[in-house]
């Protein structure tokens, strides 16, 4: 365990004040453009930044760095490169690796599928550029697994996968962010008339119409059911949640042919967990107050056999994607550099550990184990821990508006450091997710 108890309440600290300022204000969707002037405005203060990206020569340096110091901490793999394969070798390599485990390469000749431009279905909450972003470092980092072919995203296959088909993205705001990346990587390819979104409050649907397939998002921070799934309430002392009640939400599960799901930070408050069973009706006294990962695991217990007794394997394929890590805790070594995420270019190269209750991870692997209906984990949680420059931070919209210059020179209050922007670091959860589709 590399966490001191000492260090917990400050976690907490974080982690309470980072929900009820994020979480509650994401979920308000705004869909009003920025105009121009404001942008050109948000773009002054921040032109002195563009430097950072063009010197490259010290994330060159970080990352041949990373390779001695991995291969010192004596991880299990020990990285080589991928040319070095011996074609040979490739499949058994494929069947053995694990895509989870690697490293972050820049690569400035990689470019996203899309941009925050091109892709009109993006939020503006997380569309870093058009907020202000000027460093473009953090979208040219690529993921390279230990020993493994990581095989790029290409829209045309996906789609071709998804004919006749319905996918549906199942959580919270980062699964949206998810939701949103996987969009965003297959819109392009699709004739403007091809195409279509509808947004809605707790189901929204991209149609691809001449592959008859869609790519939906249904909202369900919990999963199960609470007083705060459509109407948040933002003081987490006042949610209640139903942990024995999935299906008002899973009735719109019925019939998807891959379901993903994720819960994670909606949990962890750093409080107790008001928890209820049965109906709202019989009074919310009657709730019983556990700790959050006792909650948790009854809570996922309770999808867990939804999934077992309603999904046909046959039909349908569940996948899970684990936590996405925020760096807004004191944990973070680099707090004494700068504020959390705030002001970061680079991602931690060797680095295991970021402010994450790493004891949710056994809860889900142990709950997903016991399961009849087979889920895939999306593992996603170490890749991104490192990303800490992934992060929408002071480039995020909150309640409709940008961060001001005056919020700004406040970033340990006003950056959000659970987030990522887009194009950026969940396109590679989707390239991990495209593998096994
Ligand atoms: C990529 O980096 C190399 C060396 O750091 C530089 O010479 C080259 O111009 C860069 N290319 C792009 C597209 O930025
Ligand atoms: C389109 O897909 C749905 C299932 O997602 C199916 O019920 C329907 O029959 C399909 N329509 C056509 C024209 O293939
Ligand atoms: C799934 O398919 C297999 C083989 O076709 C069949 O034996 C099995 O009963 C099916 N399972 C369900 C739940 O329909
Ligand atoms: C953020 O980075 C800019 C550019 O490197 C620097 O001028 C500024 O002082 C930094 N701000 C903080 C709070 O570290
Ligand atoms: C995800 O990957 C990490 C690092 O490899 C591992 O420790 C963890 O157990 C994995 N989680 C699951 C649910 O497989």
């Amino acid at each position: 365990m590399r966490y001191g108890q000492a260090k917990l309440p400050l976690f907490i600290i974080a982690i309470v004040f980072f929900i009820v300022a994020f979480i509650g204000l994401f979920y308000t969707d705004d869909y009003s453009s920025l105009s121009s002037t404001s942008i050109l405005k948000l773009n002054k203060p921040c032109s002195s930044q563009e430097t950072i990206t063009n010197d490259l020569t010290p994330q060159k340096k970080i990352t041949s760095d990373l390779k001695s110091d991995d291969s010192a901490k004596g991880s299990s793999v020990v990285p080589e490169d991928i040319d070095n394969i011996d074609v040979d070798d490739e499949e058994l390599l494929i069947n053995k690796c694990d895509l989870a485990k690697g490293r972050w390469v820049f690569n400035n000749l990689s470019k996203p599928l899309y941009s925050d431009r091109t892709c009109q279905y993006l939020d503006k909450q997380i569309s870093c550029v058009k907020n202000g972003r000027m460093d473009s470092g953090y979208r040219h980092w690529e993921w390279q697994p230990d020993n493994c072919i990581f095989p790029r995203f290409d829209p045309q296959v996906v789609l071709d996968k998804l004919k006749g088909k319905r996918l549906m993205f199942v959580g919270d705001s980062l699964q949206r962010n998810q939701w949103q990346s996987f969009v965003c990587l297959v819109e392009s390819v699709i004739p403007a008339d091809q195409k279509s979104m509808r947004r809605g409050h707790a189901h929204s649907v991209f149609k691809a119409k001449e592959y008859n397939s869609t790519i939906e998002f249904y909202w369900a921070p919990f999963l199960i059911e609470s007083n705060s799934d459509l109407d948040i309430i933002a003081d987490p002392r006042k949610r209640i949640l139903k942990v024995d009640s999935v299906s008002k939400h899973a009735q719109y599960w019925i019939g998807v042919d891959i379901l993903v799901f994720n819960t994670y930070i909606w949990w962890m408050n750093g409080i107790k967990i008001k928890s209820l069973w049965g109906s709202f009706a019989n009074g919310e006294d009657g709730f019983e107050e556990l700790e959050e990962q006792v909650a948790y695991r009854i809570g996922l217990k309770t999808w867990a056999n939804w999934i077992d007794s309603t999904v046909d394997p046959n039909k349908t394929r569940v996948f899970f994607t684990t936590m996405s890590p925020t760096h807004i805790g004191s944990l973070d070594r680099h707090e004494k550099k700068g504020f959390r995420c705030y002001n970061e270019t680079r991602p931690f190269l060797e680095y295991w550990g970021s402010d994450l209750n790493r004891r949710v991870m056994d809860i889900v692997a142990s709950v997903v184990q016991r399961m009849k209906i087979p889920v895939q984990f999306i593992n996603i949680t170490q890749m991104s821990e490192h990303r800490i420059d992934g992060h929408a931070s002071v480039y995020a919209k909150t309640q409709g508006k940008v961060v001001t210059d005056e919020q700004k020179a406040d970033p340990k209050h006003n950056s959000d450091c659970i987030h990522w922007c887009l194009p950026g670091v969940p396109d590679t959860w989707n390239r991990l997710f495209y593998t096994y589709l």
